[in-house]
């Protein structure tokens, strides 16, 4: 038996190190580990009931508790460890199609802020708003911050793909959606003031998503609106932000909304993690240095850590900016290879329409020709599983039922500078059902679209954003 596997492997080896030779070397270094890792490099083996939402929540533990910066513990709305789900009807709560249709919404809001053809609009594009930031989505996740003086504590949905920190405010004169807890009164705060119109800041809110302003009574007026139909609008004001015991920042700029609705559930409003000058990320830059980390959970609980050292068993790809999105946090994807394979896809397809990554995308967009190379693979990796009806966007689905682990190849996707993002198991399927698992990537209708990597795919892994060094790098095994 180890006789006739040991001559398999060399078989197989002779053939695919002429192939593939390149890619294996920068994998695995020496010819030694590739042949006698076949089976577990290539695959991942993963329990069924893993791949459904867990009713469960183990507790937030992160290796970054303790060290310098602040680190926000980070929910799923609707998942186990959620102060703002229910407990006991999460199975019934996750519709995906609805999950699914939000994406697209997102990703199509996207597409048209950052359009490749530059001044000309197609008809579809008018009809969104002309500020129009990104669609929500509903796989969003949320950390709490402390506003004001005294300090209340509001969850607030993350997002790497707009600028503006806003929250709901009394008085709701255009009305308000229902929140949790208390709608934040800035009146009962001794920290807040109103930015006047005149000054710079009220100026900044004009480029990327800080939405436009305006003036009332010679006081700043902002008006945010989502690619979904969801918006704030309010005064643009400064008020104490808390992130930590010992972080606090006085006269953070955020929006103080008084006429807000839209797909934001139980949470008091959004902080706003963009590249651009108004995001926290910027706002807080000279004690955080622009660097900050999360792990968006699989199952229980992640985090957001601003200013924190991070995983030292990161790998790191250049961090690029673009000045068609200068929200938004470009990469140079290169390559992908699934079940060890490095697809033969042509290196234009991913620079035409360049890549980003984004926190509020549910599923990972591709150029369609890499899509396409993707699919194909898959498939004939998967040839043991019968398939199963597509789900909304997602076409290649499988009827796992009859299975209590299944084999599912590795998917790589192959950054500049040699740095891999090797997608968690948890990120190669997207279960409604175990009959009806589907991988969680599609292809964009157009070329020239960006590819955007999708929050599935960055799940349990830390991405650290260390904006100031120019770099983006991947921690396995951030949260679970
Ligand atoms: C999920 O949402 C879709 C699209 O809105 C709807 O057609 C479907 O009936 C919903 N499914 C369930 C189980 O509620
Ligand atoms: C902010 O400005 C508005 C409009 O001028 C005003 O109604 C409100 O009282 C001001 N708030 C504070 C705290 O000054």
């Amino acid at each position: 038996m180890a006789v006739c596997q040991n001559s398999i492997f060399h078989i197989f080896f002779l053939f695919s190190s002429l192939l593939f030779f390149s890619y294996l070397n920068k994998a695995y270094g020496t010819e030694g580990t590739f042949a006698s890792n076949i089976p577990h490099t290539y695959h991942h083996a993963i329990e069924i009931q893993s791949l459904l939402p867990t009713t469960t929540c183990s507790e937030f533990s992160s290796r970054h508790r303790g060290k310098k910066g602040a680190v926000l513990p980070m929910f799923n709305k609707n998942g186990p460890c959620s102060p703002l789900s229910n407990k006991d009807n999460i199975q019934k709560t996750i519709n995906h199609t609805q999950i699914l249709i939000q994406d697209q919404s997102r990703v199509h809001s996207i597409h048209s802020r950052i359009s490749k053809k530059g001044v000309s609009i197609t008809p579809e594009e008018v009809r969104l708003p002309a500020n129009s930031g990104s669609s929500l989505g509903t796989g969003n996740f949320f950390v709490t911050v402390g506003f004001g003086t005294p300090k209340k504590d509001l969850p607030v949905i993350f997002d790497t793909g707009s600028d503006l920190t806003w929250i709901q405010c009394q008085p709701c004169v255009g009305g308000c959606y229902p929140q949790r807890d208390p709608i934040f009164d800035p009146i009962k705060s001794s920290s807040y003031s109103n930015i006047s119109c005149s000054s710079i800041d009220c100026s900044q809110l004009r480029s990327g998503t800080g939405g436009s302003p305006s003036c009332s009574s010679s006081t700043c007026v902002y008006s945010i609106q989502y690619g979904d139909q969801s918006y704030s609008i309010g005064f643009f004001g400064q008020e104490t932000l808390t992130l930590s015991p010992t972080d606090a920042f006085p006269k953070f700029k955020f929006g103080c909304g008084q006429n807000n609705d839209g797909l934001f559930g139980k949470v008091a409003g959004l902080l706003g993690l963009g590249r651009d000058k108004i995001s926290i990320v910027s706002q807080t830059a000279l004690k955080y240095k622009k660097l900050f980390s999360y792990c968006i959970p699989a199952h229980s609980s992640g985090f957001l850590a601003l200013g924190a050292p991070p995983s030292t068993a990161a790998k790191f790809t250049p961090l690029l900016a673009d000045s068609r999105g200068p929200s938004f946090y470009f990469l140079n994807l290169q390559g992908i290879s699934v079940g060890g394979k490095n697809l033969a896809i042509s290196p234009s397809a991913f620079s035409v329409g360049g890549t980003i990554i984004d926190s509020g995308t549910v599923v990972t967009r591709l150029p369609p020709s890499a899509y396409s190379a993707v699919r194909t693979a898959f498939r004939q990796a998967m040839t043991t599983y019968p398939s199963a009806p597509a789900l909304s966007i997602l076409d290649t689905c499988y009827d796992l039922s009859g299975f209590k682990t299944v084999s599912i190849p590795k998917i790589l996707l192959h950054f500049a500078g040699g740095t891999d993002l090797d997608i968690p198991p948890t990120g190669l399927l997207f279960a409604q059902s175990t009959s009806q698992a589907c991988l969680p990537f599609a292809g964009n209708s157009d070329a020239g679209d960006v590819a955007i990597i999708g929050n599935k795919q960055q799940q349990t892994v830390e991405i650290i954003f260390d904006v100031a060094g120019g770099k983006l790098g991947f921690g396995p095994g951030g949260c679970s």
